[in-house]
């Protein structure tokens, strides 16, 4: 059983933090599904300061996503610090997670973000600002490796965030200047973890239970947190956990998958407004209906659907089809 501070978390396999994909909806499915963990994407502390009501409302959850993390990020300690005690009261999350690790220049100019890396003392400040400002919820940290190739500062990094009181680090071992590209340096995480006695969680192209045993053994880590294998494959979660216990997993039917995009358009109906709606669904669809033939046509029907009617028709249509013509 791992333990993050105070909360305590049955299975080591998390749902990464992605901006505009792990809203409500997903987060509800990827629990169902068995993810330890969930967060929401990450959010601003200038937002959540000012009552942005829009930024408020990417902190909404419900009681079952729990155990939830809600990640922050800001530059300014005081601000960031007091972002983390105005959401702790309006929601009341079970973990608040800073993000060191978005590459986005307008994120990272102003020091926010992965920017910090570039000013371990700036980060020290930002985390103990968060730190006080809760002092009895769990705060973490998810961080890169560095700035760049010659800047990699994980290791110091962790261990004057454990000092300052973090309660576990996250690490996608990638720097800035990698954004996505080449592989994540597995490595790296290894040497967190020896460095350090808080719980680290592992992250990078973790995209099947084999990468995820792969990625235990090789590092040592104490949980693994999973983004882009988990889009249009929820399902990645239940196939870990059959492999940490030795069951079958038996893999999604092209079937399986029109019913998940039924189930989650469903909520994706219930939590949005229409035209978003309409938008996240064609953005699901694509990663659920893919690698089959004749997936492309099912996926042209719904980038052209306008409206909410066009999907469910769409959706009626494919889940018929499927149910007729694959027996797999
Ligand atoms: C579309 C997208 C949005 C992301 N948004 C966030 C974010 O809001 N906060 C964060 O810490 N990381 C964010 N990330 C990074 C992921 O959490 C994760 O660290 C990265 O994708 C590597 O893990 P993976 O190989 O399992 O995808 C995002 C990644 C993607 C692809």
């Amino acid at each position: 059983m791992l333990k993050i501070g105070n909360l305590t978390i049955d299975n080591p396999i998390f749902l990464a933090p992605m901006a505009g994909i792990t809203d409500h909806p997903f987060r509800v499915l990827c629990r169902q599904m068995g993810a330890g963990v969930v967060y929401t994407e990450f959010v601003s502390s200038d937002g959540i300061v000012r009552e942005n009501l829009k930024t408020m409302d990417l902190m909404r959850f419900t009681a079952d996503e729990r155990p939830i993390g809600i990640q922050i990020f800001g530059d300014d300690p005081e601000t960031v610090g007091n972002s983390a005690k105005i959401l702790n009261e309006k929601f009341d999350p079970d973990i608040i997670d800073i993000n060191y690790g978005c590459p986005v220049p307008k994120v990272t100019k102003r020091g926010a973000g992965s920017g910090a890396m570039k000013d371990l003392c700036k980060m020290d400040d930002i985390t103990q600002a968060v730190v006080e400002a809760v002092p009895l919820k769990p705060v973490t940290v998810k961080m890169r490796a560095g700035w760049d190739n010659e800047s990699i500062i994980s290791t110091e990094a962790a261990e004057r965030l454990e000092k300052i009181g973090v309660k576990a680090i996250t690490l996608h071992p990638r720097t800035t200047k990698q954004q996505f590209s080449g592989r994540s340096n597995w490595s790296y995480i290894k040497a967190m973890k020896e460095a350090v006695s808080i719980p680290v969680i592992g992250n990078g192209d973790v995209v099947t239970a084999d990468d995820f045993m792969r990625m235990k053994d090789e590092t040592g880590c104490d949980a693994v947190m999973i983004g882009r294998g988990a889009l249009g494959n929820p399902w990645i979660f239940k196939a870990i956990q059959a492999k940490l216990n030795g069951t079958n997993f038996f893999h999604p039917t092209i079937l399986d998958r029109a019913e998940m995009c039924k189930i989650h358009f469903e909520l994706l109906k219930q939590d949005k407004h229409e035209k978003l709606c309409v938008n996240l669904s064609k953005k699901h669809f694509a990663w659920y209906i893919k690698g089959f033939s004749g997936a492309a046509e099912w996926r042209s029907k719904f980038v052209r659907s306008e409206n909410i009617d066009e999907i469910e028709s769409h959706l009626n249509e494919l889940v018929n089809d499927f149910a007729l013509n694959y027996s797999e």
